[in-house]
């Protein structure tokens, strides 16, 4: 079979946009960028709006700060008519809040002025790796619909889509941390997510964090609690098929979430049985009434179980576009009120009792 990812554009140089109103930022990022970068500059939003709409772009730098409105208003435009466009926000008004607020809105990155120029290089040259990568993904994902037809073709055209990103990333040089991840899998799964709708990467990403503390908290073996992380940070993994944009409150939908199918395709993939029966069961409930089999109790697999919290954790706690997120000890509250009907009591008393030890974060 034929490679079913899009070609290689990095020979191409990528294009930037640099966005800032005043003179001496924009000639500094010129100056840093333009061996490798096309550059393209405006002054203020609506001059930034226009050039995207008129050029192929592949990054903005966008500072916060704009004189006819502001930078993440800006980023919400952008990353709304522009989405596959990355965002990185350079700013001398930073705060942690707003960083957070950004990246939450899909900003790639975030530099406060004055920045390193070294810095500012390497993370504009990693995020527009990443655009390339994503470039290449996102056509398998609207138009390879044998990743979740029938077999033998699935596996056959999963097995055509792992190789041919591993001979992609060969290509490239992988950094350390990317290398060293628990399963060759992670940055290709990471990829997928992320290229067909970012919420479902963080909403991995959170739902496996939380499971890992878990998962510590119960001594579990180490390969348990590998298989739980990915297990966890794939657990949508069906989502990818839906052909409308995803959002987290379709999650609860039983009848347009197909556990069944993200697990086939994690079959086909390659993933640990483990991982694959997370995908699989998640959404199974303590009392019965889970699907898709309705398994009773301790019949769900424990991590498939862990993982059944973790999520609805994050369904309750992180923002979304249609719904306002709960104060975390909220949330709990709810989680607690679930003891024994949906959710495994013990487990239960477990995981709220970790959350509460953690930190007080934000999520999005
Ligand atoms: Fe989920």
């Amino acid at each position: 079979m034929s490679s079913i990812l899009a070609p290689d554009r990095t020979d191409h140089k990528p294009t930037v946009l640099i966005v800032d109103d005043e003179s001496a930022p924009r000639a500094a990022l010129t100056q840093i960028l333009k061996q490798d970068f096309h550059i393209l500059t405006a002054e203020n939003a609506h001059a930034a709006l226009a050039v995207l709409n008129d050029h192929g772009v592949d990054l903005v730098t966008l500072d916060l700060k704009l004189p006819d409105r502001s930078g993440s208003d800006l980023l919400h435009d952008i990353k709304r008519t522009h989405a596959e466009i990355e965002v990185i926000m350079v700013t001398a008004h930073g705060s942690l809040q707003s960083a957070m607020d950004c990246i939450r809105h899909g900003a790639a990155g975030f530099l406060l002025k004055p920045f390193n120029a070294s810095e500012l290089l390497a993370i504009s040259l990693q995020t527009a790796q990443k655009k390339c990568r994503l470039d290449q993904l996102r056509p398998a994902l609207t138009d390879s619909t044998a990743l979740w037809g029938p077999e033998p073709a699935c596996t056959k055209t999963w097995g055509t889509l792992v190789s041919d990103y591993r001979a992609m990333n060969r290509t490239r040089s992988l950094s350390a941390s990317e290398c060293d991840e628990v399963s060759p899998l992670v940055p290709l799964i990471s990829d997928l997510l992320e290229a067909k709708d970012r919420y479902l990467l963080n909403h991995g990403g959170r739902v496996s964090f939380y499971a890992t503390l878990v998962a510590n908290r119960l001594d579990l073996p180490i390969a348990e609690q590998q298989s739980l992380a990915l297990g966890a940070l794939v657990h949508d993994l069906d989502m990818i098929s839906l052909p409308n944009r995803y959002v987290l409150s379709l999650e609860s939908d039983r009848q347009i979430h197909r556990p069944g199918l993200g697990a086939k395709m994690g079959r086909a993939m390659g993933l640990p049985a483990d991982a694959v029966q997370i995908i699989a069961l998640h959404h199974e409930r303590w009392d019965g009434t889970g699907y898709p089999f309705g398994l009773q109790e301790e019949r769900t697999p424990l991590l498939a179980r862990i993982v059944g919290i973790a999520q609805e954790f994050d369904q309750l706690t992180a923002e979304q576009p249609e719904r306002t997120a709960l104060p975390i000890n909220e949330a709990l509250q709810q989680i607690e009120q679930q003891a024994g009907s949906a959710f495994d009591p013990t487990l239960t008393e477990l995981f709220c009792s970790t959350m509460r030890d953690q930190p007080q974060q934000q999520s999005g």
